[in-house]
């Protein structure tokens, strides 16, 4: 008899756990995969990437035909909102790609273990009552809402919500107060402002996006300001009062002064989110957390317990679903015998708000403070393709080392960025310098030939400015 119930379980069916499930069955190992949703896919695929993605194209058109954006080419249309279909449709891209999943388990076959697991020991869990051995458990737990002192989330109240609350609105609110400026309050901001809300953020910091690049979130500013979003920055919430189905958000300036109320139909908390590690047993195992709560690994995305492994949201790193199956791939190669290798500094991150904000590597700022850099800007107004479209705003960014001339960075604000930084991804794979990029020939008319002269501005010969 094996010695094992499994060669590899996983803890946690999202990107990062079903990923390295599946690539684990494919070589050879006898897998298993707990998961305690009703539906495999985690965050991402049930209440995170996916869901807020149909949203916000949905609500992308619907602000086209509202905004005058279609009008000015010739389309004269006058919206209806038909929010029950809006959200229908929302709901059926989950289900759809939740489902495909399952088939995926059942095709490789991986034993989805219902349940949420528990450590017994370094190769023993707890799911659903009974127990299971394996040789290796990947903890890929994800990660949740940090949640904001003395503000209560309830989101079936629909008052005070998180990203969750905030993509079942079941109406368009008259007034939304977004608390925290980064990904998930200018996504879900923008689309709840889309369908008629005023929307307004209220972020700590100086400026939105933090870790993004600075021209970017500076830009970033002004856009989301002529979209229709008020912005209070380096203001502070207080306290919020729910009453009668409504809130009032009591915040101030972060380095103190006068208190200001904002009446709001919904708020939604976006200040972050934390590893999930509650409840799993780690004391059994001996692993402890670092400061910020997650599981540290090695390269190979081993921990310090033998057998035990870690991967996504729960270990340090970008929190993001491609960073996370990528990880799984490594770590199910890494399991099986062969070599699984993540390169952190080359991870793309993209906010779908329109237009798209994206980049890839270090920012300029980050890239000054380990040496001598060049960079150069190319705005999108004057990209031919972008200028037809009618999507003046934007610009891509290049920043190269001075010496070398490698590309240690990309930030692109346009309508397709987070298409147009997939290139720049895999030539910095490569160890791309920006000459390379200047002379690869790119398609007329398209928005990526913004990154070409971008880079041929390093060379000092851009074409188009
Ligand atoms: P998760 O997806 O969080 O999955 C972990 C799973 O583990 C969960 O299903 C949980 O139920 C399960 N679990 C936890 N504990 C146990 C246990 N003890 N036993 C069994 N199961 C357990 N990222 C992007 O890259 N692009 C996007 O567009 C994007 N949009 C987002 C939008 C929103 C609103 C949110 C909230 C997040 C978004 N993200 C996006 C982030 C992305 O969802 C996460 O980075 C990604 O899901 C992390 O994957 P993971 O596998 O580490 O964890
Ligand atoms: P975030 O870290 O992106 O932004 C949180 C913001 O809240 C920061 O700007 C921070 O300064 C601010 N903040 C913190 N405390 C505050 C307070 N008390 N008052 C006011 N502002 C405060 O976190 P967010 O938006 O919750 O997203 C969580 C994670 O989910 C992100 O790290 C991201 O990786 C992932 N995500 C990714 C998406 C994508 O890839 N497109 C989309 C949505 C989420």
């Amino acid at each position: 008899m094996a010695e094992y119930d499994y060669d590899l379980l996983v803890i946690g069916a999202g990107p990062g756990g079903y990923v390295a499930a599946i690539r684990g069955a494919q070589l050879g190992l006898k897998t298993a995969c707990a998961e305690g949703r009703e539906t495999l896919g985690g965050t991402c695929l049930n209440v995170g990437c996916i869901p807020s993605k149909a949203l916000l194209h949905a609500s992308e058109y619907f602000d086209a035909a509202a905004n005058g954006a279609m009008a000015s080419m010739g389309i004269k249309v006058t919206p209806e909102l038909d929010l029950d279909t809006m959200q229908g449709q929302r709901k059926d891209a989950v289900k759809g790609l939740t489902g495909g999943i399952e088939f995926l388990f059942k095709k490789n076959k991986v034993d989805w273990l219902k349940g949420y697991a528990q450590f017994k020991d370094a190769h023993t869990v707890e799911v659903n009552g009974e127990t299971k051995t394996a040789k290796n458990i990947v903890i890929a737990t994800g990660s949740s809402v940090t949640p904001l002192p003395g503000v209560e989330v309830d989101n079936a109240g629909g008052v005070v919500v998180d990203s969750t609350g905030a993509l079942e609105l079941g109406k368009v609110p008259g007034k939304m107060v977004v608390i925290g400026g980064g990904v998930i309050g200018l996504e879900l901001g923008s689309v709840w402002r889309r369908l008629g809300a005023e929307v307004t953020v209220v972020e700590y910091l100086d400026q939105l996006l933090p870790g993004m690049d600075g021209d970017v979130r500076k830009e970033a500013g002004k856009i989301f300001k002529k979209q229709g979003m008020t912005l209070k920055l380096k203001t502070k919430v207080t306290g919020v009062e729910v009453k009668d189905g409504a809130a009032k958000v009591t915040v101030e300036p972060a380095a103190g002064g006068d208190a200001e109320v904002l009446d709001a139909d919904v708020v939604l908390v976006a200040i972050g989110r934390k590893p999930n590690t509650d409840g799993l047993g780690l004391d059994k195992i001996g692993l402890e957390l670092n400061q910020r709560g997650q599981i540290e690994t090695d390269h190979d995305f081993g921990t310090k317990v033998e057998g035990v492994w870690a991967i996504g949201d729960v270990i340090p790193g970008p929190m993001l679903a491609h960073k996370a199956e990528d990880e799984g791939i490594a770590v199910a190669e890494n399991i099986a015998g062969l070599t699984g290798i993540v390169n952190h500094d080359v991870i793309p991150s993209v906010v779908y708000t329109q237009p798209e904000i994206a980049g890839v590597g270090l920012t300029e700022e980050a890239a000054k403070e380990k040496g001598k850099v060049k960079t150069s800007k190319f705005p999108m107004m004057a990209n031919s393709r972008a200028k037809t479209n009618h999507e003046p705003d934007g610009f891509v960014k290049v920043i190269a080392d001075a010496e070398t001339d490698r590309v240690l960075g990309v930030w692109c604000i346009a309508s397709v960025a987070g298409t147009m930084i997939a290139q720049v991804a895999q030539a910095m794979e490569f160890g791309a310098t920006s000459e390379d990029i200047a002379y690869t020939c790119h398609a007329h008319p398209t928005h990526s030939e913004a990154i070409k002269e971008a880079a041929m501005g390093i060379q000092g010969k851009p074409i188009h400015t």
